[in-house]
């Protein structure tokens, strides 16, 4: 069994996993009630809160914020998504209605607008080669002008799923010009603090790292963070409103001990010299390494599976595998030659580029929605937001036309969201021919 806080050095530099390995013994008539005594304990009178820390917990949050070149950061045990949530909350705090988002933003986004009365200005994701693409503010201001104008807030996820990232300095250039916010979703960028031309935080007035996605710390381990004084004073009330009251220790101790894990220069190089082959993906962000695999995407993540070898997602064309700076280097050599010899068992055929998706306006449908098979929903219009489960960004929009291809999609992947019993939600009578 592999273990998380597998370097001891960096551990004896985090002060909540110090508190946690130098703990009295004592018997616990406290939660959590499996009483086993460990890491999984509650606020005592040694181990600080997480709520309003004062000790340990205090002084990793600090440490963090420094690394990160935030004001202020907040260690999260509920995943990037606690993070957005309390993000959205901040920005209305501070007088944001309206905020600027892509329709591939991850689904907290649309629940916190939802949740919050904030109206989303959602801009179409630009698709190339079936991979979607961050936008460009150049692309922005020429195409999408009075979106940008009515916006208060801008909200992008970099890097994104497939590693591309945002085109962050024009974007930092427009927010300072018009005196708009800029959140960043970082919930796959936690570990680009080492490469700040390209990390959230050097351009970003609130931003998340997902941290359990990308560097060493154990699921739902994430921090938010603020640049300014005045983003921390209202990022610390969405987050006493959106953090549970119960925190996690082991997860706590894990973002510390994650974020202050060092950069792995030696696989980064490796993995950068094979993101040369031509069936890699040409992205930016290293870990996130997309091999090209076409129609028979699904076919080569079963033959991987057989052997032991489990990617993050498949999307139908592209298998994407997620490495980190924890990552064996015996375990990346083994993936490359794999995915040499697999490469030429199955050559790719040239796709077609794909174009954007086909949205109907909202305002013009009823209502009315009823739950269809799949295979009888091709031509009918969405009623939710469902996708495929990782990523969890919307593979169809409400409001968006059903085509076959998404349709096989769903039938072929093993997790979904949106949709219930094989079956999907869709606007009575809205049906586009
Ligand atoms: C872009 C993005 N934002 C936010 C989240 C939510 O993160 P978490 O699952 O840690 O709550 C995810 C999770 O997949 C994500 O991909």
């Amino acid at each position: 069994m592999r273990t998380v806080f597998k370097d001891e050095k960096v551990l004896k530099n985090c002060k909540i996993a110090q508190m946690l390995q130098n703990q009295p013994p004592h018997l616990s008539f406290h939660t959590p009630g499996h009483k086993a005594f460990g890491w999984d304990i509650t606020e005592l009178t040694y181990s600080d809160n997480l709520a309003s820390p004062t000790g340990c917990i205090a002084e990793a949050e600090k440490d963090i914020a420094s690394l990160l070149g935030a004001q202020k950061s907040f260690i999260l045990t509920d995943g990037s998504t606690s993070g957005v949530l309390s993000m959205l909350y901040a920005a209305k705090s501070l007088g944001v209605k309206r905020i600027l988002t892509s329709e591939n933003a991850h689904k907290s986004v649309f629940n916190g607008c939802a949740a919050l009365g904030l109206e989303l200005l959602l801009y179409p994701t630009k698709i190339s080669k079936k991979i979607p693409l961050p936008p460009t503010m150049y692309a922005l201001k020429c195409e999408y002008p009075s979106l940008l104008e009515g916006a208060d807030a801008l909200l992008f996820t970099s890097p994104d799923y497939y590693g591309n990232v945002a085109d962050l300095s024009n974007i930092r250039a427009y927010c300072d010009q018009t005196k708009k916010l800029l959140l960043i979703d970082g919930a796959h960028g936690g570990h680009l603090h080492f490469h700040k031309e390209i990390y959230a935080g050097a351009y970003a007035d609130m931003w998340v790292d997902g941290v359990h996605k990308s560097l060493p710390a154990f699921t739902q381990g994430a921090v938010v963070s603020a640049r300014t004084g005045v983003c921390a004073d209202a990022l610390q009330k969405g987050v006493d409103i959106f953090r549970t009251t119960s925190p996690s220790y082991p997860i706590m101790a894990s973002v510390e001990y994650a974020v202050k894990y060092p950069q792995n220069t030696e696989l980064e190089k490796q993995v950068k010299a094979f993101a040369g082959n031509p069936r890699i993906y040409q992205n930016t962000d290293w870990t996130k390494l997309c091999a090209l695999v076409g129609k028979n995407a699904f076919t080569v993540e079963k033959i991987l599976q057989n052997e032991g070898i489990y990617a993050e997602f498949c999307d139908g064309n592209v298998l994407c595998f997620y490495l980190s700076p924890a990552t064996e280097l015996t375990d990346f050599e083994r993936l490359k030659n794999r995915l040499k010899s697999l490469f030429l068992e199955f050559p790719l055929t040239v796709d077609e580029e794909k174009d954007g998706a086909q949205a109907v306006r909202m305002e013009l449908l009823d209502g009315k929605t009823e739950w269809l098979p799949l295979d009888e929903a091709v031509g009918q219009v969405s009623a939710a937001f469902c996708g495929l489960f990782p990523p969890c960004t919307p593979l169809l929009l409400r409001g968006e036309v059903i085509t076959n291809e998404k349709i096989d999609l769903f039938k072929r992947a093993t997790h979904t969201f949106g949709l219930k019993n094989g079956k999907i939600a869709v606007w009575k009578g809205a049906k586009k021919e």
